[in-house]
């Protein structure tokens, strides 16, 4: 399926909704929590694919502000999870260049969990290869709200604030918005990631659950957007005359 992939097409920024886990352990009579255990050798897949693939964002959305709402232990669970996660994969964001970073709200955030969060940022500050952001407490408005708060403390007057500076201070400054927007386990919703950023991604919702998710899937949701007509409100360009000779 690789050969099918046009490299000059690539999408620059590809976010995932990493969604399913819950269903793919009850289908298997286990526990939640053995689904988001599964859903961690995913997330391996899916950032050493990209980061080969020569994507230059990836956003994985692992846990919600909403998130919180779920049972102690499974939100105890996932937290375990990915501090293992980080101390585990260190050497291979290392080894593949990758510059690891945590959008969302720190404060609520286990204080061992931010202390991992901010050592493997620091380990990785300088690499030059993919972009690598886990929201992480992450609301979509929250972080719009902060973004105004900002430009607040910055004194930012209405002259000052169009979409360009706005954008300059939401988490992912810098960074181009998302081409594609993955949601794994079939639901049609955006369950408030990155609000602002997906105006004009192109959404690809898979059945697959996530902890199935692999590099084949990342593969076909890629091929998917790839055929899509990209338009920003404008119309279709038609094609272009071939000049006679
Ligand atoms: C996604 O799987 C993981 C997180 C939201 C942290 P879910 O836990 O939401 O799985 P389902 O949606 O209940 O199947
Ligand atoms: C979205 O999944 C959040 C993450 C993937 C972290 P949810 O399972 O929390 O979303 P809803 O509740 O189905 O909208
Ligand atoms: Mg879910």
């Amino acid at each position: 399926m690789a050969h099918r992939l046009d490299p000059l097409k690539l999408p620059a920024h590809i976010a995932i909704i990493m969604d399913g886990n819950g269903r793919w352990a009850a289908r298997r009579h286990l526990p939640r929590v053995q689904g988001h255990q599964a859903g961690v050798d995913a997330v391996r897949d899916a950032v050493e694919a990209c980061a080969r693939m020569g994507i230059s964002v990836l956003t994985l959305y692992a846990f919600s502000t909403e998130n919180w709402k779920r049972p102690q232990l499974e939100v105890t669970t996932l937290m375990r999870l990915l501090k293992r996660y980080l101390k585990q994969e260190r050497h291979t964001l290392v080894e593949h260049h990758i510059r690891f970073r945590m959008i969302g709200r720190h404060e609520g955030l286990p204080a061992d969990i931010r202390a991992e969060l901010a050592s493997a940022e620091r380990e990785t500050a300088d690499a030059a290869g993919m972009q690598f952001n886990i929201a992480l407490n992450y609301s979509g408005r929250a972080e719009i709200v902060d973004a105004a708060r900002r430009a607040v403390a910055l004194g930012l007057g209405a002259d000052a604030l169009d979409e360009q500076r706005f954008g300059s201070l939401l988490y992912t400054a810098g960074q181009p918005d998302p081409d594609l927007l993955i949601r794994t386990s079939g639901e049609m919703r955006v369950s408030n990631f990155l609000l602002w950023q997906i105006a004009y991604a192109e959404i690809h919702v898979t059945d697959v659950l996530w902890p199935d998710f692999r590099c084949r899937h990342l593969l076909e949701a890629v091929l998917d957007y790839q055929q899509r007509e990209r338009r920003y409100g404008g119309i279709k360009q038609p094609a272009r005359r071939r000049r006679s000779p």
